[in-house]
């Protein structure tokens, strides 16, 4: 399997002395299944705010981290960490009234329908508990995702994801669909239309439906929230046989997209299910989910849920310390204001490099569409390869998506100041020059 942005080994002898034995390690100890990122890999060893510096000092501008979303070690985070790591870490067998205050914080930034929370310490973990949570609530096996989704790396979650590679294994059936892209007024049709041949699919295989499962911005498909609103359709096609509606927000979650705290927000849906991950924590492993009461309810009268790490008294500091910074930096709308620019700049690119065919922008998460000839049927595969490894010599870490592996994947840390968009822009215009022809 092909990974995007990924290492090829077949190249390291090209490497420096150094790098060349770090990753001879990295392979003896941890085996194959692990991929650096970039032709020429990265050792990072600091960071600070959207900064992060190389073992040889070499500084980059991190245009790649939805997970440290208030910027490398924020130091409000940081001590909110140390002091309750130097206090108590225990788990959820205790009372924690710290916890409770938290869960209260975060539920009121949902729907409202959506009044209960359970913590879980990685996406992957809070996708296949509202896998099991659907299944067991609809009897159904049945699971359908986009072609080129990324939902985690359990025996749920992997098989639930294609752009992974995995064969779709475990108790789950998965039916893929396309994603919704073109960004016009017809998406949200085109994309319950497929869903409604996925169902049937399922239907005439004799499989129960348990659960339509999206990252409500489709970030590994190619970046596609356009024209907000269309997963409405979606939503009550799946609803129309019984599924229940995932909403994964690892990604487009707390704020990224600018406009709204979470992506089904921004299509004026209300989820049964919402998994959330990466930036809640802000590098801390810290994830969760969020349901309805009757879901729980149900599920919990039938069986136990411990989960040693998950909501312990550290992690519930740490997810406390966030929301305020999310909340008193007003970062959401610098996402916002910072996006806006960021897009305005791509787009004057766009009108000097035929390279550039679509610009999708949603706050601070970015897809930048690489083609020949501004054709966006002829995507530009090995020149995003080039461009990804360029921007990272020029001291800019991006990575790219979808599977024609095309798009250019972008998502700063939320603190991004418009003198750093000027960075980036620098260095893509540069980029875009050195690529020779179409
Ligand atoms: C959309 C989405 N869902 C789930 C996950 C899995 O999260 P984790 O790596 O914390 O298990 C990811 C991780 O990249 C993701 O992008």
């Amino acid at each position: 399997m092909k990974t995007i942005n990924a290492f090829d080994p077949a190249t390291l002898g090209t490497l420096p002395e150094r790098r060349q034995a770090l990753i001879r390690r990295r392979e003896a100890l941890l085996g194959p299944a692990y991929r650096l990122f970039y032709q020429d890999p990265v050792e990072l060893v600091r960071g600070q705010g959207v900064w992060v510096w190389d073992a040889e000092g070499k500084r980059y501008l991190d245009a790649y981290n939805n997970v440290v979303s208030l910027g490398h070690c924020h130091p409000h985070v940081v001590q909110a960490l140390q002091r309750q790591a130097a206090t108590l870490n225990t788990h959820t067998r205790y009372l924690n009234e710290a916890l409770l205050d938290y869960a209260e914080r975060l539920l009121a930034m949902h729907h409202p329908s959506l009044d209960r929370l359970m913590f879980t310490c990685t996406g992957s973990e809070a996708n296949d508990l509202a896998l099991r949570l659907a299944q067991f609530h609809t009897g159904g096996s049945g699971v359908i995702v986009t072609d080129w989704a990324y939902h985690g790396v359990t025996a749920s979650t992997a098989a639930c994801s294609p752009s992974l590679g995995a064969p779709g294994a475990g108790p789950l059936r998965v039916y893929t669909v396309p994603a919704p892209s073109g960004g016009s007024e017809g998406v949200g049709a085109a994309f319950a239309a497929g869903i409604e041949q996925a169902i049937l699919r399922m239907q005439a295989e004799g499989v129960r439906p348990a659960a339509l499962l999206v990252d409500t911005l489709f970030t590994s498909d190619g970046v596609y929230g356009a024209p907000a609103g269309f997963l409405q359709a979606a939503v009550a096609c799946a609803r129309s046989v019984g599924m229940l509606v995932i909403a994964d927000e690892v990604q487009p979650g707390f704020g990224r997209t600018g406009t709204h705290m979470w992506g089904y927000q921004r299509h004026g849906i209300a989820p049964d299910l919402v998994t959330m991950g990466k930036p809640m924590g802000n590098g801390h492993p810290l994830a969760g989910l969020c349901a309805r009461q009757d879901l729980l309810d149900a599920f919990g009268r039938e069986t136990r849920y411990f989960n040693t790490f998950g909501g312990n008294t550290v992690s519930a500091a740490v997810g406390m310390a966030v929301l305020d910074v999310l909340e008193g930096e007003r970062l959401m709308e610098n996402a916002h204001a910072q996006g806006a620019y960021f897009s305005q700049c791509l787009q004057a690119l766009a009108r000097r490099h035929a390279w550039i065919g679509e610009v999708r922008q949603f706050g601070l998460f970015l897809g930048v569409a690489l083609v020949h000839d501004g054709d966006p049927a002829r995507p530009a595969a090995a020149a995003t390869t080039r461009v990804v490894n360029g921007m990272k010599d020029r001291g800019v870490l991006i990575s790219a998506c979808s599977r024609s592996a095309n798009v250019l994947k972008i998502r700063p840390p939320l603190v991004l100041e418009r003198a750093q968009v000027d960075v980036f822009i620098e260095a893509l215009d540069d980029c875009l020059r050195g690529l020779s022809g179409s």
